[in-house]
């Protein structure tokens, strides 16, 4: 079965990475290539798209719809590990990059990959199917008190005590397997008053077992801590968010990026040589216009910063 994606926030996306049609460019989050596929478009046969995706599932199916584009070069790696993959292709640096997180349609459509609560499958939740941590042994696992901290970090879940004991009383009678098992906790935990109001009741708990999964926090900060120095000067770094905890992530790492000296204000000189690394260009992050909204429902807790080398 071939499922689809909707690029997100495309034509801004690609407006703010100021596309030089001979410049090298990074798509971090290649799922689909919604975006890559316009990326590519703007390139002369000099210019360089390297796309990267942790899924071999998107890499493949990329490959199948680009089979020889000479521009495109299409990279399984994790987006943290961005650094290591220009060292192997002998580029020092690039002219923009773009990461759009989170989880492809792709990836949640099909019940097999195990990140939707709306379809039965297996606990999985990997982006990277060669992982080895799954969503079922954090579950099954994680002692109480860490299934707690996980559901209400990751997830803001108001309920996550409950759920997290629910949780453990359950696997002591039989392994949680399955997402459909999961949800059926989730909803013993949850009053049914409270169930009544506030969307799908496992959505907090299952972005929070996705998060925790694949360690996505982490490697944003990572990502943004090392692609800066990848960038050549007036390169643009673009970003799309989907929850508040990475779009916060975004904008405290730009904000520390683009402080110029940072020493005390009484101090008569600068003594920490500090310099702005990079101008951000997105006082207030970019959401998805009224239309996109109706059109692509994915688009309405996106926010895009984009930020420029200096
Ligand atoms: C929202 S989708 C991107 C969709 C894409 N922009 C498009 O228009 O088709 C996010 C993709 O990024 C990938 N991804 C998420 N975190 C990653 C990471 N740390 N390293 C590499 N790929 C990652 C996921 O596997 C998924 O395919």
């Amino acid at each position: 079965m071939e499922y689809k994606h909707q690029a997100v926030l495309l034509e801004e996306a690609i407006k703010y990475l100021n596309i030089k049609k001979d410049g090298i460019y990074i798509d971090g989050t290649l799922g689909r290539a919604g975006h890559s596929s316009e990326i590519l478009k703007k390139l002369s046969n000099k210019g360089k798209l390297i796309a990267v995706d942790r899924d071999t599932a998107a890499i493949k199916a990329v490959k199948d719809k680009f089979p020889d584009n000479k521009s495109l070069i299409l990279e399984h790696a994790n987006f943290q590990e961005i650094d290591l993959v220009l060292e192997k292709l002998d580029i020092e640096a690039v002219d923009g990059m773009l990461f759009d997180l989170g989880v492809s349609s792709p990836q949640l459509d099909n019940p097999d990959r195990g990140f939707s609560y709306q379809k039965d499958g297996p606990l999985d939740m990997r982006m990277n199917p060669e992982q080895n941590l799954t969503a079922k042994d954090i579950v099954n696992n994680y002692s109480q008190s860490e299934l707690e901290r996980v559901i209400s970090e990751y997830g803001e879940e108001n309920w996550s005590a409950r759920i997290a004991e629910f949780i453990v009383k359950m696997r002591e009678e039989k392994k949680i397997e399955t997402t459909g098992d999961l949800v059926e906790v989730i909803k013993a935990a949850i009053p049914k008053a409270v169930r009544r109001s506030g969307g799908h009741p496992a959505r907090r708990t299952f972005q929070a077992l996705r998060i925790e999964t694949n360690n996505e926090l982490e490697q944003l900060k990572n990502l943004i801590d090392k692609s800066v120095s990848l960038l050549n000067p007036g390169g643009r770094l673009v970003i799309i968010t989907f929850h508040s905890l990475e779009d916060r992530i975004v904008k405290h790492k730009f904000r520390d990026l683009a402080k110029d000296c940072s020493c005390p204000p009484d101090f008569p000189i600068c003594v920490c040589d500090e310099k702005s690394e990079v101008k951000v260009i997105t006082k207030s992050p970019i959401q998805a216009s009224e239309s996109e909204k109706d059109f692509n429902p994915r688009s309405r807790s996106a926010k895009m910063r984009v930020a420029e080398k200096i």
